[in-house]
């Protein structure tokens, strides 16, 4: 496969047909090698890990893609890599339904999930590399061919809404394309316009929701998202909740 210049030039590869989880191999790249833009995919996961010490069920057909990033100045603010990455995963699945003529509605549940017709498509589990954490690592998990069955979630796979299967290789170049160029904007001009279009393609905004922050449950009506990406919930006695990392409900 020719994959694109504009990221194959920056970005070095590592594909695998099989591997425990590309998050658990980009850390070990992290502690032996100079893992600078390295991006570890492979075609199976074996032990693929989601959020909250969840498993990510990974077999052949679906997408699973970890890419390594230096911390940089911004280093406070990477949890906003979340949101560039949403959106570059909601901007290819934009294009590959207009491509297909598909008419579906894509949506991004905060802090990172997409989704088709409110199913989850995708996840990203953002970790720390390196010694002295001095990486990001990125991984993206998208369901091309098949979608697990989860009794906390509803889920699809790009098969499911209409697309024709999807190499592997062709998604990972318009994925990489994708995250380069919001990746870009991000580091040469903040979070604002990443947070303008993440809002746009937001789920459940002015709508009462529920979050499960680990410590607690709470409700109330989503605001929007802040300048560093936490979520704002206006609650019942009219305060303001800034909510940091959670997991959404939209129904109790
Ligand atoms: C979530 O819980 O929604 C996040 C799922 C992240 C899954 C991806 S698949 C590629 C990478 N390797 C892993 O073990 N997990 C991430």
């Amino acid at each position: 496969m020719n994959y694109s210049e504009e990221w194959f030039k920056k970005f070095k590869l590592h594909l695998f047909e099989t591997i425990d989880s590309t998050n658990s191999e980009a850390k070990r790249y992290c502690f032996t090698n100079l893992a600078e833009y390295d991006v570890i995919c492979s075609k199976m996961q074996n032990a693929g890990r989601g959020r909250f010490g969840k498993s990510w069920v990974s077999p052949e057909g679906n997408f699973y893609c970890s890419i390594i990033v230096p911390k940089t100045s911004i280093m406070d603010k990477m949890s906003q890599l979340s949101f560039v990455t949403a959106l570059s995963i909601e901007h290819i699945l934009e294009s590959i339904f207009t491509k297909n003529n598909i008419h579906k509605k894509i949506n991004l549940k905060w802090p990172n999930d997409v989704l088709v017709g409110n199913k989850k498509i995708s996840g990203i589990l953002l970790e720390n590399g390196g010694k002295n954490n001095e990486y990001v690592i990125i991984g993206v998990g998208v369901n091309l061919l098949t979608s697990p069955n989860l009794i906390e979630n509803k889920t699809t796979s790009l098969k499911s809404e209409g697309v024709n299967f999807l190499k592997f290789e062709e998604f990972l170049d318009l994925f990489m394309i994708s995250f380069h160029k919001f990746y870009n904007i991000w580091l040469e001009s903040g979070f604002f316009t990443i947070r303008e279009n993440w809002m746009l393609k937001a789920k459940s905004i002015g709508e009462i929701i529920h979050v499960n922050t680990g410590y607690h449950k709470i409700s109330g009506k989503f605001i929007d998202i802040d300048l560093n990406g936490a979520m704002r919930l206006l609650l019942d006695d009219e305060s303001i909740e800034i909510i940091n990392n959670g997991e959404v409900y939209f129904e109790k």
